[in-house]
């Protein structure tokens, strides 16, 4: 299966006045690791933001993870269930500990708050975080804070992460860490990791490089060019 198929999809601002995608078609199979890459303003955000269903396109169509994000009625289960979401401004809610910001991907599941509590703290074992569980966000470095959003990420166990500049802020240690970790989880879970990212030497650690200009895709990598080619 592919975790995301997109047709011709437009996405404009300020009236038609800019164009954000100019009809991007992608296909990106199961368990794939892709990197998105391309100038500031050349619309990667926005295209991540429409994989994500945060935004909604002009036109165009779009598959993700199975469900097709203009006409389904579950964007919210489809939030929670299956994509998690590493943006570079972390979001954490400032007056909830770190333990509690991890915790609450958890609540669309059934799980127990002793549950609950154990998985967060397995989590921010694994983000190297496990003495900050009772502190808040506020009282951590950008690059912690980081830490504790892909933690948070990782906590409804997701079939697709989207990351936005995931270790933008982030020094070359703990961002090499914090890429073995998603990697990890590509390769063991076959999670499909989507990473939008300025530095050429983390995108060049994806299966295939997607290159964006203006609002386009001029690059896919070598097999999805040749099948879109099929395709026409
Ligand atoms: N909500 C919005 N309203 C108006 N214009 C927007 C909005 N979001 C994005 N844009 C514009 O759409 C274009 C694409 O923006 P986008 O954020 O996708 O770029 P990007 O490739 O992620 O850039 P960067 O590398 O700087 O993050 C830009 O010209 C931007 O100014
Ligand atoms: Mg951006």
């Amino acid at each position: 299966m592919n975790a995301v198929e997109i047709k011709d999809l437009y996405k404009s601002y300020e009236d038609g006045k800019i164009k954000a995608l100019n009809g991007v078609s992608l296909t990106i199979k199961d368990g794939e690791f892709v990197s998105i890459i391309g100038p500031s303003g050349s619309g990667k955000s926005t295209l991540l933001n429409m994989l994500g269903a945060l935004d909604v396109p002009d036109s165009g169509s779009i598959n993700v993870a199975g469900h097709d994000l203009r006409t389904s009625k579950k964007l919210n289960e489809f939030r929670g269930e299956k994509i998690g979401f590493i943006f570079q401004l972390h979001n954490l809610i400032p007056n909830i500990s770190v333990r509690e910001n991890i915790e609450i991907p958890m609540y669309t599941q059934k799980m127990s708050s002793g549950e609950m509590k154990d998985k967060a703290l397995k989590l921010l074992g694994d983000v190297g975080l496990e003495d900050k569980a009772d502190i808040l966000p506020n009282k951590l470095s950008g690059g912690e804070r980081q830490r504790v959003a892909i933690a948070r990420a990782l906590a409804n166990e997701p079939s697709i992460i989207l990351a936005d500049e995931p270790t933008g802020s982030l020094d070359s240690k703990t961002s090499s860490k914090i890429l073995k970790l998603l990697i990890d989880l590509h390769k063991d879970k076959n999670v499909t990791l989507i990473i939008v990212t300025h530095d050429m030497d983390v995108a060049k650690l994806a299966d295939r490089v997607i290159e964006v200009l203006d609002g386009e895709i001029i690059s896919a990598g070598d097999e999805s060019l040749i099948n879109s080619k099929i395709d026409v």
